[in-house]
């Protein structure tokens, strides 16, 4: 049994929001969209090219302004000052949490101890500039003097997942001449796959990596570095390949990186919030400067709506309320983001690290325990294939799993009338999702397919679907640098709200270094020495490992 309260305890408006869910009927969701017609108008948020529609959603005005109540209650007008002003609200870390700031005007000052950061910001939007200019224009040349075409990232986690997202979702957007690719699991199966077609002599690589001690990259690292030199390359040779992006200047250099290769970074810019930074120098080389800086504006658009729009009409703030109203009343424990568009297939990758790291959290800022459950699990993937898969478990299962339905209305590749067909079958699902089907409507269904009486009865409940689930759709009229940005940055905030609702640090990992460590002292027993002093479950399987490497 989880110690944890199910309810949201401690605000005022707790109490009245049990009772309220309790209250909702089994077909309210059928009955408000067929009866209310001002419903979408009510519940949907049109800003920063994004619609957000959420009248599919087990709210009414009044839960609505019960919802909202709890993030006045929690002062998160407060909060979103100190987020964007720079306050400390990493407290743990003792940092200020501003990627906004990378993504703000830059004429615009905002503080870290006293020092106006925006000039740093400049100075590293010039320097990922020019390299862009000098990749694209090919005066950057690899050692043999052919332009570069292949930029391998290594990253991993923050220095990986968002990076991958948005050059995969803006594929129409590509540089013709470069292709991105990815290296970020310690697995070597991982860079052998990546390497094994490339050309040294075209492939320049990013290592990204904000510590620049993270144990994955630094091997995957080491072993582009001897790729480059076994076919060789010499040592100096290795400026016209080699980029890093690190707070950790000393470590590039030492790695072997020109130090005019090298891009800063800042410990008030979290790994999981990175890819607006030079983190992001993948993206520009990929999609081009220009459009980099679209996807900067559409995430500052997105701060700023935050920032200025009422509660009760601000995008992030009533995705994080609808999702605590489930996490807390409706038994959720997880949430699915699916994709219309093949182009977002790995967006639940990034926001599994941008929501469970950053909320997957039981400790309060004060340092004492959480009385109620904090973040979900998040997962998800793409449609339709979703609907070929799992969605028999959201329709028909026993969990109550809200989902977000991420629908961009054109594609950039249209294929006849297949795009139609793939945003018609994301409203579907929202829409059988919410009304389901009644015993009644299936059985006269079964007698007009002309099925007898023993028919109907032994099929008839199994076809019943019983809706009343909650989902979100969120539209925009083309998938762009800019309104990527916005939507990214929207799930950040959404995040970044319902931390402040449940009164933890958002911005810490702490509960990754146990397995890191571990790992560390493990790492030396593999080959050989003293099991003696371990577990048998541990004694046992670290020797049928030595068994079969021997
Ligand atoms: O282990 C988790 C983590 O610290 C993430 O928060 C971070 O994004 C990732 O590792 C990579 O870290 P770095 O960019 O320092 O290599």
């Amino acid at each position: 049994m989880s110690a944890y309260s199910v309810a949201l305890t401690g605000f005022r408006a707790s109490e009245d929001l049990e009772k309220l869910y309790k209250q909702i009927p089994d077909n309210f969701l059928r009955t408000r969209l067929a009866e209310e017609a001002d419903r979408f108008d009510r519940f949907s948020i049109d800003a920063c090219g994004l619609l957000l529609d959420y009248s599919r959603h087990l709210i009414d005005d009044t839960i609505h302004a019960r919802l909202v109540s709890v993030a006045e209650e929690a002062r998160l007008g407060d909060a979103i000052k100190n987020q964007l002003n720079g306050a400390i609200i990493n407290g743990s870390e003792k940092r200020a949490v501003l990627h906004s700031a990378l993504r703000s005007d830059l004429d615009k000052p905002v503080l870290v101890d006293g020092q106006d950061i925006k000039p740093a910001i400049k100075a590293m939007h010039e320097q990922m500039k020019s390299i862009c200019e000098q990749i694209h224009s090919n005066s950057w040349t690899g050692y043999t003097g052919k332009p570069i075409r292949h930029i391998v990232n290594v990253g991993i986690g923050g220095s990986y997942l968002g990076l991958k997202v948005v050059t995969d979702a803006l594929k129409p957007f590509h540089k013709e001449q470069i292709t991105p690719h990815y290296v970020a699991n310690i697995d070597p199966a991982d860079i052998t796959e990546i390497l094994e077609p490339l050309n040294p002599d075209e492939t320049l690589f990013i290592i990204a990596s904000k510590t620049f001690t993270t144990l994955e990259t630094l091997a995957n690292a080491n072993a582009a570095r001897g790729w480059l030199l076994n076919h060789g390359l010499k040592e100096s040779d290795l400026s016209k390949h080699l980029i890093a992006v690190s707070c950790n200047i000393q470590a590039a250099t030492e790695f072997g990186v020109a130090e005019e290769n090298i891009l800063p970074l800042w410990d008030w810019v979290g790994g999981r919030y990175s890819l607006w930074s030079a983190i992001g120098l993948v993206i520009a080389l990929t999609i081009g400067y220009d459009n980099f800086q679209k996807l900067l504006a559409g995430a500052g658009e997105m701060d700023e709506h935050f920032r200025t729009a009422p509660f009760a009409e601000n995008m992030p703030v009533i995705m994080a309320l609808l999702g605590l109203w489930y996490r807390h009343y409706g038994d959720a424990q997880s949430h699915a983001i699916l994709s219309y568009d093949h182009g977002l297939r790995n967006l639940p990758n990034h926001l599994q690290q941008v929501d469970m790291e950053s909320n997957g959290k039981r400790t309060q800022h004060n340092g004492e325990e959480v009385v109620s459950v904090t973040g979900p699990i998040i997962w998800g993937g793409t449609g339709t294939n979703d609907q070929h898969a799992y969605m028999q478990l959201l329709h028909q299962g026993t969990c109550n799993i809200p989902v977000d339905f991420i629908m961009p209305a054109t594609s950039h590749t249209p294929v006849k009338d297949q795009h139609a067909w793939l945003f018609t079958n994301g409203l579907a699902q929202a829409n059988a999702l919410a009304n389901g089907r009644s015993l009644e409507e299936v059985k006269q269904e079964l007698a007009d397919a002309g099925k007898d009486e023993a028919d109907i009865a032994r099929l008839a409940t199994h076809k019943v679907i019983p809706g009343n689930r909650p989902s979100s759709i969120l539209f925009c009229d083309s998938l762009t640098p800019k309104t990527l940005g916005a939507l990214l940055a929207m799930y950040e905030q959404k995040v970044f709200v319902q931390g402040v609702i449940w009164n933890i640090n958002s911005f810490d990992q702490w509960g990754v270094e146990l397995g890191k460590q571990l790992g560390k002292q493990l790492f030396p027993m593999m080959e050989d020495g003293d099991l003696s002093q371990l577990d048998s479950a541990s004694r046992n399987i670290i020797e049928r490992f030595r068994k079969a490497n021997a």
